[in-house]
């Protein structure tokens, strides 16, 4: 598997130019692309700027010396690279495994380009399997997991090593909803959008432009 995530990790810094705002993804896949620009800058002499989408991304970039700014630093991102725990065919996903999917979302929605990498075992025909995160603020989340509850949607808070509920790097919870199939996104975004308490949630609709997987029998296949 990590061989697949390497693969998409280098084919996506392809994308990378002299002069970027990259936006830097969080998880397992996107720090093969991010290990992958670290080389380019060391090796290359690669001229670029990252914006990262997390606190471990942030240490990964700094530590491989990639120059950083802070999203508000930047007049646009050029292109943001990140990983999906799931992906549809129209290419709408869900994000936030790692817990980092308001930064994300942010960082995707100021980026001019939006690329997903992704092994070949995250392309689903629905959504839903992989539980949706949603984060929420922390007054007042006892109620909001009562209501996912009542709606059917079986949340359960994200727990910490320790065992306590998660802390995200925007100071949140994150519920996570097992939802098994999503039949209608776009109704479920209106839910969540409209629903106090919540910060975020994990869908991408209409977001990622393009997304590039690897399989161990094709190898990389670009979608569009
Ligand atoms: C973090 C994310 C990740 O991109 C997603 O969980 C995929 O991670 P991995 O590449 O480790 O499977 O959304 O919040």
């Amino acid at each position: 598997m990590n061989n697949l995530k390497k693969m998409v990790g280098i084919e996506a810094a392809k994308f990378v130019k002299d002069g970027m705002v990259v936006g830097l993804g969080t998880g397992s896949t996107a720090a093969f692309f991010v290990a992958e620009l670290g080389r380019r800058v060391a090796e290359e002499n690669l001229k670029i700027v990252g914006v990262t989408t997390s606190s471990v991304t942030n240490t990964q970039a700094r530590e491989l010396g990639i120059p950083l700014k802070d999203i508000d630093e930047v007049d646009a991102i050029d292109l943001t690279v990140d990983g999906a725990d799931e992906v549809d065919l129209d290419l709408n996903g869900i994000k936030g495994g790692g817990a980092a999917l308001l930064m994300e979302k942010i960082v995707a929605t100021y980026s001019q380009d939006y690329i997903w990498i992704a092994d070949e075992s995250k392309l689903v025909e629905h959504l839903g399997a992989f539980p949706l995160p949603v984060e929420v603020v922390s007054f007042g989340c006892g109620q909001l997991f009562r209501l996912f509850d009542k709606l059917g949607f079986r949340p359960t808070f994200r727990l910490d090593e320790t065992g306590a509920r998660l802390i995200t790097d925007m100071g949140n919870h994150i519920i996570d909803l097992h939802l098994e199939k999503i039949e209608d996104p776009a109704r479920l975004i209106k839910l969540l959008d409209e629903t106090v308490g919540v910060v975020e949630h994990g869908l991408f609709k209409d977001m990622a432009k393009t997304v590039i997987i690897g399989s161990e029998t094709n190898g990389v296949k670009i979608i569009t």
